[in-house]
């Protein structure tokens, strides 16, 4: 195989049969594939069934706590401590709260509009026209939330190493940019982990920019999420901040949902202490109390086993992502027609496709049984101006229906591109 540019054009129209045929035959197969979002398969949920047997009657947390009952806004001590090594925080600084990290974004972002998180007047829906920084490709549900609240998207492209920082500080010298939104490791969709010099950049961020209440959106999702152990480091946002002056800039959030089970697990959200109070009496008035039995179980299940844990999900994982980038690269890498990420861990693969090709590529995985995220859905409005990312998340399917479903996925690249290709010729 060489090319697809170098292809003479009688060569490029005895591929483009080939390719024809094949699609016609997986279309007459009447398949039903998807690899739209990012789910834990069955046999991950299954390592966490121990969760059930944890409590066994004693529901007492370590500081004497009876879990089934009311109050603890913050958290029972074990809890926010597992949120700590998560996040790679200090205990004191979380709120282990709820059972999903985008419920608290919302909450967080919600009060940042209509109240601030300084108690002191200062808040984004005072006046003009809010908006945050979208590195992108980026996670469409960041996107979904900020345009639900009222803040408008504003595009930064992300590198290898993070976003690209000379975009964003010329960016936030507008005062209207309240935010940035970050997914710093095993980012969704393209799996990079921020370098610890854009890390640092972004902790001084609010120092910098024009807005005196901006704030780091810091959604580490997938801090823990590693195929190979040791763990890749991450450099501490948080103490960073601290010694930059903008620690009550920053807010962090993760979850357990892939590492229990993914709806029935633990949010969290890290900030300074003084931003933790405002955080806390905001919950306070929507509630009495979080789950503390599940934080209980949670503790009890993942204390001291947190990393062995991961390796269990990574032994499930890395086999799936290594067939991905087998199929990719056989298939697609010497044709030269799409980069992708080859991600150490995290939930997605990214690859974007030549100009102009990813809405074509979605449809005629479509017509094929394939289901595949919507082309789009990684920016913002789902304006992918190029068309070209699309987003692969093998996590859910089983082994066999995924190789089948890249097998389809890489022949609807090839073939849009091929038709593109000899349409110009
Ligand atoms: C970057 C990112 N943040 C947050 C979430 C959702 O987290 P949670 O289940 O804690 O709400 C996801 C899920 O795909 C994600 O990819």
């Amino acid at each position: 195989m060489t090319r697809l540019t170098d292809l003479t054009t009688d060569a490029l129209k005895a591929l483009a049969g080939d390719l024809e045929r094949e699609y016609g035959l997986y279309r007459g197969n009447r398949l039903a594939l998807d690899l739209t979002r990012g789910k834990p398969a069955a046999d991950q949920l299954d390592l966490s069934n121990g969760l059930d047997d944890t409590i066994g009657g004693n529901y007492i947390a370590s500081d004497g706590t009876d879990t089934r009952n009311y109050g603890q806004i913050r958290g029972i001590p074990e809890a926010r401590a597992l949120g700590a090594e998560i996040m790679g925080v200090p205990a004191a600084n979380v709120i282990c709260w709820g059972n999903s990290s985008l419920a608290l974004m919302y909450l967080c972002v919600e009060l940042l509009m209509t109240d601030g998180i300084w108690g002191d007047g200062r808040r984004w829906g005072a006046g003009g026209a809010p908006k945050v920084l979208t590195p992108v490709p980026g996670y469409d549900r960041h996107f979904t939330l900020s345009d639900r609240l009222g803040l408008g998207m504003v595009n930064v492209p992300i590198t290898d190493h993070g976003p690209d920082l000379h975009a964003v500080r010329e960016l936030v010298s507008d005062p209207d940019i309240k935010g940035i939104w970050c997914v710093p490791k095993y980012s969704n969709p393209t799996g990079c982990i921020y370098s610890d010099a854009t890390v640092a950049a972004i902790a001084e961020l609010p120092s910098v920019a024009a807005a005196d209440d901006f704030v780091v959106l810091w959604d580490n999702a997938y801090a823990v999420h590693d195929f190979s152990f040791p763990r890749q480091p991450l450099a501490d946002v948080l103490a960073l901040a601290g010694a930059a002056g903008t620690a009550d800039h920053v807010l962090i959030f993760s979850s357990t949902s892939k590492i229990t089970h993914a709806s029935a697990g633990l949010g969290f959200v890290a900030a300074s202490p003084a931003v933790l109070n405002v955080i806390e009496a905001r919950l306070n008035v929507s509630s009495v109390g979080p789950d503390k039995v599940s934080q209980l179980r949670h503790a009890r299940f993942l204390g001291g086993r947190l990393e062995a844990h991961m390796a269990g999900h990574a032994a499930l994982l890395r086999p799936k992502f290594e067939l991905v980038e087998n199929v990719l690269s056989r298939e697609l890498g010497e044709l030269d027609i799409a980069t992708w990420s080859k991600p150490e861990g995290g939930y997605f693969v990214s690859l974007d496709t030549r100009p102009g090709l990813a809405g074509e590529v979605g449809r005629l995985a479509k017509e094929a049984g394939l289901a595949i995220t919507p082309p789009g859905a990684t920016f913002p409005y789902g304006n992918d101006q190029e068309d070209r990312n699309l987003r692969i998340a093998p996590t859910f399917a089983s082994l066999d229906d995924l190789k089948t479903a890249m097998e389809v996925f890489v022949l609807c690249v090839k073939l849009a591109t091929v038709r593109k290709e000899l349409s110009h010729r």
